[in-house]
């Protein structure tokens, strides 16, 4: 599993997160996903854990990047961004996943339209942090430091 530096937790992010930061920032804020990246590799420092943060706008791509982690990653944190909503293959691929799954929402999707109130996802993750902004992810950061301790 992964290097001798710390267990990796891979944090992956679905599509037009690429944007953020200039992407309806009034909902998303103006932190870039570098930033984000930034916040949990501090996070992720401190507790002994080595972040990785990857982005697609490729549903394929989202489920291959699951499948890696099987074979690197102790956890995955992982916004799917719209594919939350529609994707039973990504589902799937992190049901095939053994380790601690956290999923980050930036926004309150819940006082969002009634599309985005369903997630799929949520049917296999440990955890979710929904409308906490880009502060969410270095708080799924800390809370696998607790499940994996
Ligand atoms: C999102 C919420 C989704 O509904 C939306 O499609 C996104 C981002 C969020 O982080 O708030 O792209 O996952």
């Amino acid at each position: 599993m992964g290097n001798d530096a710390g267990k990796l937790i891979t944090i992956l992010n679905g599509p037009n997160l690429n944007l953020l930061g200039r992407r309806e920032p009034e909902i998303y804020g103006h932190e870039t996903l570098d930033d984000v990246a930034v916040a949990c590799a501090e996070v992720g420092r401190a507790l002994g854990l080595d972040t990785e943060l990857k982005q697609t706008n490729h549903e394929g791509e989202l489920v291959e990047m699951v499948h890696r982690a099987r074979d690197t990653s102790a956890g995955i944190i992982i916004n799917p961004a719209a594919f939350t909503h529609t994707s039973v293959a990504i589902l799937d691929a992190l049901n095939a996943f053994d380790g601690p799954v956290l999923e980050v929402h930036i926004s309150n999707v819940h006082q969002r339209e009634a599309f985005r109130h369903h997630s799929y996802v949520s049917l296999r993750a440990d955890g979710v942090i929904v409308g906490f902004g880009t502060e969410g992810y270095p708080l799924a950061v800390r809370r696998m430091g607790t499940l994996l301790a």
